[in-house]
């Protein structure tokens, strides 16, 4: 493995993935979106040169896989020119996509110059339903053709269906629409709250009772469909015992590349105030990942108080989200609330709770570039 050497981090491993988000432009409004509120315009994002020249950096850095995102990345123009660098640099790319607007015109240009692996994003198998989620009319038969022409070109195809109260009872009909769409792999994600989701809170929360049938439905068919479909599940963090480690732990694994050229330790970053983020038009990317002082804020365990700090789990998990400790605690360095070890983790669940028995769930902030949404909750209000 290649190995960058700031001077505080003598062993600081290289990263495995880089996270390109393209562009923030996207057909759809999924009010359970996890960027953030601001989204860039298409004026300001990076130009074709400049992204070939960052994903030639990541390939210099040990980087193994790029995750094509945003948005929706093939609404860029040069999104097949993108995708052929990353086959010529030995990158495996990976698209993330909707499959709507569009995005199969190109997919056969895509397969050609070398695309590795597509993700696409269902919002529910009855299609008013996933419509009315994704914002979007006659979205369903567009995604359901984009995923038969993945499969018939022989790309692996994963379906990530993002989990919420608007469609939890229809995790077993996903399960179904996978193996239908002959998708290898189906990740069901439920909802993480940040970016428009935070703001949408109480009109996604899920029930715990609901929660706990889809965790078992997916055991079930775990077993069921070995060997014909992997299910990857992200339990919900409010309801979770411990926390996920988030990013596969800050600043050890992953970058974040805006549209505008931010180069960021997580997709949320830029919620935590006084963090400096560095961009690729003024460093190189080795440099921004051993000695920007975002990446260096929260890596590794010194920066960690109590309970993480004597914690057996703290390099398990890497106290969990600096992100949701901040939007729910106050503190970015305070540990995830998510985990049941932090004082404020019963508050967490209460919360979940409440908003989950909301008789009428609120109407959704649909996501938009340049609206402002009326922040139901407000980001960075501890519980
Ligand atoms: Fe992880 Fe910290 Fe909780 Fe321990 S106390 S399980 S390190 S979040
Ligand atoms: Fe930022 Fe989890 S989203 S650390």
């Amino acid at each position: 493995m290649n190995a960058v050497t700031p001077a505080s981090f003598p062993a600081l491993p290289a990263p495995i993935g880089l996270l390109a988000e393209l562009t923030h432009r996207c057909p759809l409004r999924c009010p359970y979106c996890s960027n953030p509120l601001e989204l860039d315009r298409r004026s300001a994002e990076l130009d074709t040169a400049t992204w070939q020249r960052v994903l030639a950096e990541a390939a210099g850095l040990g980087v193994l896989h790029v995750h094509l995102s945003g948005g929706e990345p093939t609404a860029r123009q040069d999104i097949v020119d993108i995708t052929r660098t990353c086959a010529e640099l030995g990158l495996y790319s990976n698209l993330i996509t909707s499959g709507v607007a569009g995005a199969l015109d190109k997919l056969d240009a895509l397969y050609d110059v070398g695309l590795d692996h597509v993700q696409l994003s269902v919002q529910a198998v009855e299609a008013a339903n996933a419509e009315r989620i994704g914002g979007l009319k006659n979205a369903q038969p567009q995604k359901f053709a984009f995923a038969e022409r993945v499969t018939a070109l022989g790309l692996p195809l994963t379906l990530n269906a993002v989990i919420h109260r608007g469609n939890i009872a229809e995790v077993p009909a996903l399960i179904d629409l996978a193996v239908r769409l002959g998708a290898k792999r189906l990740e069901v994600a439920h909802t993480q709250y940040y970016g428009w989701a935070y703001v949408n809170r109480a009109a996604l929360m899920p029930a715990k009772a609901d929660v706990d049938r889809s965790i078992r439905t997916v055991e079930e068919a775990r077993e069921r469909l070995k060997g014909q479909l992997v299910i990857d599940l992200v339990v919900p963090d409010y309801y979770a015992k411990y926390p996920k480690a988030c990013a596969g732990g800050w600043g050890r694994r992953l970058m974040n590349v805006t549209p505008t050229g931010k180069v960021l330790p997580c997709h949320a970053a830029e919620t935590i105030p006084g963090l400096a983020f560095w961009h690729v038009q003024d460093h190189a990317l080795a440099e921004i990942w051993a000695d920007s002082p975002a990446f260096r804020a929260y890596r590794g365990t010194d920066w960690m108080q109590e309970p993480c700090r004597s914690c057996d789990r703290r390099e398990k998990d890497w106290g969990g989200c600096r992100c949701q400790a901040l939007a729910l605690a106050g503190d970015a360095a305070a540990t995830d609330p998510a985990c049941s070890l932090s004082p404020l983790h019963g508050k967490v669940q209460a919360l979940a709770i409440a908003e989950s028995a909301l008789e009428t769930a609120p109407d959704y902030q649909y996501r938009t570039i340049g609206g402002a949404p009326r922040a139901a909750v407000p980001e960075g209000a501890p519980v």
